[in-house]
């Protein structure tokens, strides 16, 4: 009775969940090489003073991101993340923290 539509469905559902509530990695990536990469380094591995942003729970990545929005300080050197926050969307938020969770 419903073939079609049913098949779909189903390969919707295995190709969405990968990559969390359709944050794209790709585009994540293309943000973090233009904007991103001058201080936390190649893959977010940090660099010098800058810290390590890979690795982390898209969660803990989304919440930080959306307080430097904020303008909510939270090292000695947040004034520097504020600035670069700022202008980010929630979509790109998510997009970098999906990215950044597994970026090598
Ligand atoms: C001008 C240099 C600079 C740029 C560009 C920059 N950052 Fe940062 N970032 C910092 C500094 C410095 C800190 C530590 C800030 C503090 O003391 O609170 C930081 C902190 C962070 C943290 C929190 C790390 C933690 O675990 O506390 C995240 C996440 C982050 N940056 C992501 C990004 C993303 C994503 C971009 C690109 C949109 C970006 N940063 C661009 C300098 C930069």
């Amino acid at each position: 009775m419903c073939r079609i539509p049913c098949v779909a469905a189903f390969f919707l559902a295995l190709t969405v969940p990968e990559q969390g509530f359709g944050a794209d990695r790709e585009l994540g990536e293309a943000i973090y090489k233009k904007t991103c990469v001058s201080c936390h380094g190649k893959a977010g591995k940090g660099a010098a003073s800058y810290p390590k942003i890979s690795g982390n729970p898209v969660s803990y990545t989304t919440e930080k991101l959306k307080a430097y929005r904020e303008g909510i300080k939270q090292g000695p050197n947040s004034a520097l993340m504020i600035m670069k926050a700022k202008p980010l969307t929630d979509e790109e938020i998510d997009n970098l923290a999906a990215y950044l969770e597994h970026a090598e």
